[in-house]
């Protein structure tokens, strides 16, 4: 274990950081022989428990990019980021290119860039899987904390880091792993889908398949936890499990009636 927290690198939807310490006491309490997150985005319970060794897993190519560079790059990427300005021209010039014809630093601090500097900080791509978020006109982002940037890279060298789906996590865990899932949550309308925005919508026939998966970790002793939505559907997809209630800010949300703390759902096969 270090000593020093990094902080998330990247803002990510769905980020679990107001979480952390409502989930304090819902982490196992058994010492865990390795930590699987397969879907990492931000990695807010990663870089709060800060396990000896871990496999970190998401479907996002940049992002699983950008942690590799961050790992085993830093000092190439620290340089590259500081040719990016805060500035429209500049924003809507980079988002426009390409990250497969860029090389992995390159495609990095393009990233991290887009990700300071975008409106909302969110990251979100159209059908084509581009890039569509308008410029954020954020008056001083940080784009770079390189003091934050080397305790993640630092946290990162425990770490094996995959570009794949949540399954592949079934050819590591074994009994003693603590697996932590958190997919895309089920939309608790239809129009609250914010997924189904992106190249990677969730279903629910992908919610049924990561039961399938809960289950078989579960057959295998690892520990296993799960956040979701609080909904019938999820209720009933894990009935039989430990299912405790957490109260998260919703997102924001122009309709006032919508605003204000909603409850989640933390799904475990331990107590
Ligand atoms: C709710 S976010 C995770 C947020 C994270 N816990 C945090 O604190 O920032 C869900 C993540 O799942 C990823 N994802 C979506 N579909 C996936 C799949 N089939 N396999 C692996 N990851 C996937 C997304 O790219 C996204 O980063």
């Amino acid at each position: 274990m270090q000593k020093a927290n990094p902080k998330p690198p990247v803002k990510w939807a769905g980020g679990k950081t107001g979480l952390i310490p409502q989930f304090e006491p819902l982490f196992p309490k058994k010492e865990f022989t390795l930590y699987a997150e397969p879907f990492v985005g931000g990695g807010a319970v990663f870089f709060h428990l800060l396990p000896s060794k871990s496999i970190l897993i998401d479907s996002n190519e940049e992002l699983i990019n950008f942690y590799l560079v961050v790992r085993d790059n830093l000092e190439e990427l620290l340089t590259d980021l500081k040719n990016h300005k805060n500035r429209k021209e500049h924003y809507y010039s980079i988002r426009a290119l390409d990250p497969q014809a860029l090389s992995p630093v390159e495609r990095a601090s393009r990233f991290l860039y887009l990700n300071k500097t975008a409106y909302n900080g969110l990251w979100r791509v159209n059908s084509q899987g581009k890039h569509n978020v308008p410029f954020g006109r954020y008056k001083n982002p940080k784009i770079v904390d390189e003091v934050n940037l080397r305790l993640v890279s630092e946290a990162l060298r425990a770490a094996d880091v995959l570009c794949d789906d949540f399954s592949r996590v079934l050819d590591f865990a074994r009994a003693g792993t603590f697996v932590y899932l958190d997919p895309p949550y089920y939309p608790l309308s239809d129009t609250a889908n914010f997924t189904g925005y992106t190249a990677d919508a969730f279903g629910a026939q992908d919610q049924e398949r990561l039961a399938g998966v809960f289950r078989e970790l579960d057959r295998r002793g690892c520990l296993v936890m799960l956040s979701n939505s609080d909904t019938p559907f999820i209720r009933q997809l894990y009935s039989g499990y430990d299912i405790q209630v957490v109260y998260a800010r919703r997102a924001i949300n122009c309709r006032a009636d919508r605003r204000g703390p909603i409850t989640e759902l933390v799904i475990r096969n331990y107590q």
